[in-house]
């Protein structure tokens, strides 16, 4: 593992919440990764609040210790180190966009977590076989297009056959995520349930979580 990058607890360009240490994208270690020609281009250049209202949801409904955990359209990864810290949980972490890996990997470094794996892979290319045995998939402000609605009920629909416990995709009110609940909803294989959280930390934020869990 690459020598841990200290951040001074007085950074002002860096957050600390939930046991977690976050950069601004204006902070000097995330710009170098700029520099260096990493620019996500979907949407993952930052870290997106319905990720933390997911951590404040699984606090309180805990994954099994040490169980396989997918963290969804990962950004920055965020998701997937908090809960390999709070549940040791072994953390594949998905993306389409092989340029938010470095931005894991730091924020991985600053908070002394190591061995997530990182796979660059779209949601629709998610085999069966690629979901078997992880209890839990969860992703934050993945589901932001139209063309997204179909392309992640199939995925919740695979990873129901394929025997995943819980599905997780949280969002702060687009209509493609209802689109998706009222799938899900109609769908006799599973059982949909939609929360409301909010946080004030580190803002203010809202977020509709949905909860599928096989019928
Ligand atoms: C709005 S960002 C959210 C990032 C992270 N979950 C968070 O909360 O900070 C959406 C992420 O989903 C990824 N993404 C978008 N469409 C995807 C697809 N079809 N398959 C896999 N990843 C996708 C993007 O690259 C981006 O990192």
């Amino acid at each position: 593992m690459a020598d841990k990058i200290k951040i001074a607890r007085d950074d002002k360009r860096a957050i600390r919440t939930r046991s977690l240490v976050l950069l601004k994208p204006a902070h000097k270690e995330v710009r170098k990764l700029k520099r260096d020609a990493h620019v996500p281009s979907i949407h993952g250049h930052k870290i997106w609040n319905s990720s933390f209202l997911i951590m404040d949801y699984l606090s309180r409904n805990k994954p099994p210790k040490k169980s396989r955990f997918m963290d969804l359209g990962c950004g920055w990864g965020l998701l997937g180190i908090w809960a390999k810290k709070k549940f040791e949980c072994k953390i594949t972490a998905v993306d389409a966009d092989e340029d938010v890996f470095p931005y894991l990997e730091l924020h991985a470094n600053i908070n002394g977590v190591n061995n997530i794996k990182t796979r660059k892979k779209r949601f629709e290319k998610l085999k069966k076989a690629d979901l078997e045995g992880f209890h839990t998939l969860a992703g934050a402000d993945i589901c932001f297009w139209d063309e997204l609605t179909p392309v992640l009920y199939k995925l919740i629909r695979r990873a129901i056959k394929a025997g995943v416990k819980r599905i997780i995709i949280a969002d702060p009110g687009r209509d493609p995520f209802y689109q998706l609940v009222e799938l899900c909803e109609k769908d006799k294989t599973m059982v949909a349930e939609v929360v409301e959280r909010t946080t004030t930390r580190p803002k203010v934020a809202v977020a509709d979580l949905l909860v599928v869990t096989p019928a």
